[in-house]
């Protein structure tokens, strides 16, 4: 696909900083990455989804339950990923990235490799320690907790703390493996867990359908001795292929995809080859994108009913969906209808889009009473939309979003991935320039974001802005 595309200007004016002139002896003033979009767009093209982030890196994770040499493919390429292979190679594994196989022409379009394969080679005895650097870098290392305790009957993993979203528990994580006969401890900010004769099957009721304690509770489960039940169990698609592919190592699980999972215990697995899900939430990154700009936007690489809710909203606010196999089409002729939205566990509507939600909200005609179930700190972006000029209110978890023809472009910071992502699309339905900092965190979500709003029709750029301080008391 080609598109005639007009070379963009996206020069901002440099903005003076409030400490002075930054040089190499000014320590307040560093570089971040930015990324700058022109506002009135209209996205239109294709673009093609690879694997998703929240089931690679748990996938790499499981990986360490059978010696030998494992490999993904459809890796998306992107930070998080990077540094999953680095917490498994401090365990002590081979991780080697490479071409993805079968390589889709898709995937390289834009001349970027959106998607990878990562061959691990498990030692018979992997290491047992996170340490605080790398979890602090990624909150997900905290999957290694399940598949370590399985296989060495020790594990000592930094606790990850709580994050720009809100508070990240592990007390379900923690109840479900004492119930398999775990001893937890906490020290100097470290979670220890101690099963020295060998995990056995339980049965365990969660809480809350939480996504990371499922998957660490059914990578501990797969080598304890007897059965476990996991009931009120997270029902994500990642959470189905990881269980697809640990049952292709040797694994007994059944009911992956409902709240009730039966696990027997084996006494080992065997390395496996195995390809990513599709990422849902890219996808509906896009989808939501290409309503909010009143465009035409097909996506390809993932079943469209892993955004059966996300979708029927877009339909509700007046766009054509056509899903077709492994892709879908969102169409948005005219000004979008106000939705109220509510996030859920899998299927409800992912909190992970909350911030596309809102920004379509922002845009749309009419009053969106929004509300997030999953995080505490999940509206903590909405100040920046609000620079943009959305008109939001929040109170406790939700916020009324009064719709506005067109937002205006402003200089904003991402807090998070999809805040980051959320911004971004935001920009293309105000007037003027939208700058975006901190642009790092959405490189941890999305390969390559921005040659991809390119493909779609933006005009975008990406550079560096001196970082403003945070004065604000
Ligand atoms: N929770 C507890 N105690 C626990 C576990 C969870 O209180 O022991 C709470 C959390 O604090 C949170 C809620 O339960 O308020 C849901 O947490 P969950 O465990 O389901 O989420 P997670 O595993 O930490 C994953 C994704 C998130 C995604 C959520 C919900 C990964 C690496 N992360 O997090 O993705 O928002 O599920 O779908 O899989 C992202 O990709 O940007 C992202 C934040």
């Amino acid at each position: 696909m080609t598109h005639s595309l007009r070379i963009p200007d996206l020069t901002i004016p440099a903005r003076p900083s409030p400490v002075g002139p930054g040089d190499a002896s000014d320590p307040a003033v560093s570089d971040v990455d930015v990324i700058r979009v022109r506002g009135d767009a209209r996205l239109d093209g294709t673009v093609h989804v690879v694997g998703a982030k929240n089931s690679a890196l748990k996938l790499m994770a499981a990986a360490l339950l059978a010696p030998g040499r494992s490999l993904i493919t459809n890796v998306p390429r992107i930070t998080d990923i990077a540094i999953m292979g680095e917490v498994l190679r401090r365990l002590g594994c081979g991780v080697r990235f490479g071409p993805d196989d079968p390589v889709d022409p898709m995937v390289a379009h834009g001349g970027v490799e959106r998607s990878r394969s990562v061959l691990i080679d498990v030692p018979e005895r992997p290491g047992a320690e996170a340490d605080y650097d790398l979890v602090r870098r990624l909150r997900a290392s905290i999957c290694v907790l399940g598949p370590l305790l399985a296989r060495r009957g020790y594990v000592r993993v930094a606790h990850p703390g709580g994050d720009a979203i809100g508070s990240r528990g592990l007390d379900m994580h923690i109840a479900g493996l004492a119930r398999m006969g775990a001893e937890i401890s906490g020290e100097h900010g470290f979670v220890i867990a101690e099963a020295p004769d060998g995990l056995h099957g339980a049965d365990i009721v969660l809480d809350f359908p939480s996504v990371g304690a499922t998957e660490n509770l059914v990578m501990a489960a797969v080598l304890a001795r007897g059965a476990t039940t996991i009931d009120n169990a997270a029902r994500e698609p990642e959470i189905v292929d990881i269980c697809t592919m640990l049952n292709r190592m040797g694994a007994r699980i059944e009911g992956a995809g409902t709240s009730t999972l039966h696990i027997v215990g084996v006494p080992g697995l065997r390395p496996v080859r195995h390809a990513t899900v599709g990422d849902r939430i890219v996808a509906g990154t896009w989808a939501f994108a290409a309503a909010m700009t009143r465009g035409d936007v097909t996506v390809t690489g993932l079943d469209p009913a892993y955004l059966e809710v996300a979708l029927d909203k877009l339909v509700a606010a007046g766009g054509l969906v056509e899903t077709r196999g492994d892709a879908f089409r969102v169409r948005m002729d005219d000004r979008p209808k106000a939705v109220d939205v509510v996030t859920l566990p899998y299927p409800g509507f992912a909190t992970d889009l909350l911030p596309m939600a809102i920004g379509l909200a922002a845009v749309s005609e009419g009053g969106s009473l929004i509300t997030e179930n999953i995080f505490d700190g999940r509206f903590m972006f909405a100040n920046e939309m609000m620079r943009l000029g959305a008109e939001i209110r929040t109170d406790g978890h939700h916020a009324l979003v009064c719709g506005r023809e067109r937002l205006s472009g402003a200089p904003v910071r991402a807090t998070d991935i999809r805040a980051g992502a959320g911004l971004i699309i935001a920009g293309l339905c105000a007037d003027g320039l939208t700058e975006v900092s901190h642009v790092h965190h959405v490189d941890r979500g999305y390969p390559d974001f921005v040659a991809d709003l390119r493909a779609l029709g933006v005009e975008v750029e990406r550079g560096t802005a001196p970082e403003e301080p945070d004065l604000a008391i």
